[in-house]
């Protein structure tokens, strides 16, 4: 379930967080994270009074992310991504305005892909979205069938060349 053992590029990132307004992000929500580098930008990025969820079922890249990333608006979450819906609720956070996804979706069973596309979705507020990278430019499709508006690019600047898709929600 690790996709790449190759942490993502600096390109890739950088394409990734691309959409996203600084100014209205409240609660960011990433899906593994893996080493951080993600995670990483996303704290220098981000306000100092927004919020970080992270979800990541690999044990040894949770207890690195809780080494390494000592930052108060962090929270690191070792379960999978399913469960963004009642994390979100027990936290009292109303919704994320962006979710960022690196977990491989091409090698995960159909009815877990669709649960988290389908929780994603119902956690999102109006006007945010779901950045999604993949090696594999198939979960396009899925993501079509669940959110109002999908738009996509390529970086070919990354180990594995990367599709990167930006899935909003309308207002
Ligand atoms: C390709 S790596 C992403 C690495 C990192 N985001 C980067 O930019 O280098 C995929 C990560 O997703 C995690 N993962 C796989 N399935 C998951 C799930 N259902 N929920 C949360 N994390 C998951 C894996 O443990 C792995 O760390």
């Amino acid at each position: 379930m690790l996709g790449s053992v190759i942490p993502s590029s600096r390109f890739l990132v950088r394409r990734t967080l691309e959409p996203i307004d600084w100014s209205r992000a409240d609660v960011i929500v990433e899906y593994g994270p893996g080493l951080g580098t993600c995670t990483a930008e996303i704290l220098r990025r981000m306000r100092p009074n927004a919020r970080l969820v992270v979800f990541e079922t690999h044990p040894d890249f949770v207890r690195h992310l809780t080494e390494t990333y000592r930052d108060p608006r962090l929270e690191v979450i070792h379960d999978s991504a399913e469960e963004v819906e009642s994390v979100l609720k027990d936290r009292g956070l109303g919704g994320a305005d962006y979710v960022l996804s690196g977990i491989p979706f091409s090698l995960m069973p159909g009815e877990v892909r669709d649960r988290i596309l389908e929780r994603t979705r119902s956690v999102l507020n109006t006007g945010g979205a779901m950045l999604v990278y993949q090696f594999s430019p198939r979960i396009g499709t899925h993501l079509k069938r669940v959110f109002d508006d999908v738009d996509w690019s390529f970086e070919p600047l990354n180990v594995l060349p990367a599709t990167v898709f930006c899935c909003q929600v309308a207002g």
